[in-house]
């Protein structure tokens, strides 16, 4: 007799079919399992495609017949596969960092005189440890717990509701009574060394591989789409920051975190309150004795300022708080023998010597390639090909080989030659004169430009990361892979993959790893980013010396695509008016502008630029504060203010909306002059530009 899976979907009776969709629905949930969760697929996506759309077909002829668990009513597997995105009504930040005594004093005293502080003014810190894990965002309506996210790229992460109330620490509903409306508690997830061994001794007992580390333990499990599974590997939770609050019912860091624990969360029991920055250097080396005993991973520790008011008045710059810092443990380090150098090229064409390691597990992680930074370093350390060597792997950053071991250099220990020839594409690879210093510039650079695959492939790899066009189902060894079989070779070739794999024979669910779902969810997410936001799309093109803070201030400064393509080709001849607005931003130096107006200027980018802005729209930045009486303004501050520093107001107008300019010309709406003003106000007065005084600022401002 014929089985029922073997039966054409035309042929099968009521009878059959009722077997069929229940194998189905568990071969499909099987299957799910086996992709997501065990990262161990049994079948290509073509086929699974094919159990769904058999699925489909028998549901359409029988829909008496569909099951309750069928897979249709699911939401798609691949679908299921996305976690909902969350934007943060406040932003996620990340933290800078200090690495010695030296920048912790610094940084205390960056803060003083942002504040402008008297000596004797007391300036408290918290101080607490950094913790390895993830952070994490928890929404609470009315006491309840409404949603849970990730941190994400900072401004948006995913849903991860269901899986963060699997871990204990986190309340479902706060303690006590009389909480804000809206409460967002944020902090770090991780597990603990015991947790994790338990979990890698029954990975073992199931004959299965071991977790790496903690760390990446604990992010895996909380993005698991079943919550049975997250709930299986035991997570903790330190409530140490938080989001958007309908009031704050707090002065102090200190406060808050205590009120945090009040109302039921973990808070870290080594967090201390310092009054100098002996007290804090204190805290951090008796948190750095008791590293190892204190059973879960942490990287450093973390200094905050502890009244709240002045946390606002510092604000923040780019990603990260002025009013905190992460001091960071000394890097770990480990020794192992250097088998070869290899030459990257970067998409600024930059050489970059990687060293090619025996593997070695550094703090945790298994090391096998570190940078060698460039061959004046090479040279400088002396490192051989067959040397045992030193390196050194710190946070996130990418190892580094720090030098070699004398006594271990074997007989036939190799000098290396550094290649005066693009490895990628054979052009000359030179070294250039810095203009100004007429030094020799440390790095060597293809000068093959655009013919350079290698250019091409890492300007590739930086439009689609995450921080630019983020483009999921699109990274490195798609980039790689698509670059390679011609797919994808300019950064327009993106947008246009869907319709040309619509023409053509060779279509992209054939390829190997991709079904007709996959496929069609890569097409999705690129039509999905075809709208990033302008200072993302600036950040996107790679320019050299244009990061993402650059780019915000280009953003904000020309509002869109069109004015910024205008001003910058127009800056090209130094003497028109658009290259001194450029070199006026506050921000941005001369070597910046030269590399921005370069770019511009050239061209190859003009075309590639062009045949980009044919498939994609970035979209203006929206103004920080729309309603804001100086937003889209440019103000110029001079003389002497007397109740902000002057960071301080420039930081103030920028969180307004305003662009703040070094000198005043035409272009300027308001000059705000204290005492003393004397060139700055003049013109200003000639040009009748507005002008007002710190008083007025604030009136202004509405703050007074
Ligand atoms: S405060 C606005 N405190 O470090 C400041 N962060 O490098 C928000 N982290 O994304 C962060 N332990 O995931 C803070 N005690 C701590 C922390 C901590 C770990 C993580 C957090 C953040 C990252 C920044």
């Amino acid at each position: 007799m014929t089985k029922p899976d073997e039966i054409a979907v035309e042929e099968l009776t009521a009878e059959t079919a009722k077997i069929e969709l229940q194998r189905l629905a568990e071969d499909i949930a099987r299957h799910d399992t086996l992709y997501h969760q065990n990262d161990a697929p049994e079948v290509s996506d073509a086929e699974y495609d094919a159990l769904r759309n058999r699925n489909a077909a028998i549901e359409a002829q029988f829909p008496d017949l569909v099951r309750e668990d069928s897979p249709s009513l699911r939401v798609g597997a691949v679908a299921a596969e996305k976690f909902d995105k969350v934007t943060h009504a406040v932003p996620m930040l990340s933290l800078s960092n200090a690495f010695n005594d030296e920048d912790v004093s610094e940084f205390c005293s960056r803060i003083r005189r942002f504040l402008n502080l008297p000596e004797d003014e007391l300036l408290a810190m918290t101080a607490e440890p950094k913790i390895d894990g993830l952070s994490a965002s928890l929404r609470y309506e009315n006491g309840q717990l409404v949603s849970g996210a990730t941190r994400g790229d900072g401004q948006v992460g995913e849903n991860v509701t269901e899986n963060l109330k699997t871990v204990k620490d986190i309340p479902h509903r706060l303690s006590g009574q009389g909480w804000p409306q809206v409460v967002e508690v944020r902090g770090e997830v991780y597990m603990t060394h015991a947790d994790f061994t338990a979990l890698n001794d029954r990975q073992a007992a199931a004959g299965k591989q071991a977790y790496v580390n903690p760390r990446n333990t604990a992010a895996g499990s909380l993005r698991q789409l079943d919550p049975a599974m997250t709930a299986a590997r035991p997570l903790k939770f330190f409530a140490y920051a938080w989001g958007e609050m309908s009031e704050e019912p707090w002065t102090t860091q200190m406060g808050a975190v205590e009120q945090m624990a009040a109302w039921g969360f973990a808070i870290n029991p080594q967090m201390k309150r310092c009054e100098s920055v002996a007290q804090m250097l204190e805290v951090y080396r008796g948190i750095e004795e008791q590293r190892a005993s204190l059973g879960y991973d942490i990287d450093g520790v973390v200094y905050k300022v502890d009244r709240l008011d002045w946390q606002r008045r510092l604000g923040f710059v780019s990603r990260a708080p002025r009013w905190a810092t992460a001091h960071k443990f000394p890097a770990e380090k480990a020794t192992t023998v250097l088998r070869d150098i290899e030459i990257q090229v970067g998409r600024t064409g930059a050489l970059t010597p990687v060293a090619k390691l025996d593997p070695v597990t550094v703090g945790g992680v298994v090391v096998s390639n570190a940078t060698l930074h460039n061959e004046d370093e090479i040279e400088r350390k002396d490192v051989r090909i067959g040397d045992t060597v030193t390196i050194q792997r710190a946070g996130d950053v990418i190892p580094q080989v720090l030098g070699h071991v004398p006594e271990r250099r074997p007989a036939d220990a190799t000098p290396f030659t550094f290649p005066d020839l693009c490895p990628a594409c054979g052009s000359h690879a030179v070294r250039d004169h810095n203009a100004k210093t007429g030094k020799l510039d440390a790095v060597r650079r293809c000068t093959g430009g655009l013919i350079c695959p290698a250019q091409a492939v890492e300007r590739l790899k930086h439009f689609v990361s995450r921080n630019a066009y983020d483009i999921e189902g699109l990274g490195i060894k798609q980039i790689e892979a698509f670059y390679e079989d011609g797919l994808i070779q300019r950064l327009s070739d993106i947008f246009t993959l869907r319709q040309r794999d619509e023409r053509s024979l060779k279509k992209l669910k054939d390829r190997e790893g991709y079904g007709e779902t996959s496929a069609r969810n890569l097409f999705d997410a690129i039509d999905e980013r075809r709208n990033v936001s302008l200072d993302r799309f600036i950040f996107a093109l790679g320019m050299r010396h244009v990061g993402e803070t650059t780019a915000r201030l280009l953003a904000r400064t020309y509002g869109t695509m069109e004015a910024l393509n205008d001003a910058l080709v127009a800056a090209s001849d130094r003497e028109n008016d658009a290259w001194a607005d450029l070199v006026n931003i506050d921000g941005i130096g001369e070597v910046v502008a030269e590399a921005i107006v370069d770019f511009f200027a050239e061209g190859h980018n003009q075309e590639v630029l062009q045949a980009l802005l044919a498939e994609v729209s970035p979209e203006p930045l929206e103004a920080v504060a729309a309603q804001s009486p100086v937003s889209g303004k440019t103000v110029v501050f001079t003389g002497s203010l007397e109740q902000m520093t002057r960071d301080e107001a420039k930081a103030m107008a920028e969180r307004l909306g305003a662009k703040v300019a070094g000198s005043v010309s035409k272009k300027t709406d308001l000059v705000v002059a204290g005492p003393g003003a004397g060139s700055k106000l003049k013109k200003a007065t000639d040009l009748g530009v507005e002008v007002t005084d710190e008083d007025g600022w604030f009136v202004l401002i509405g703050e007074a």
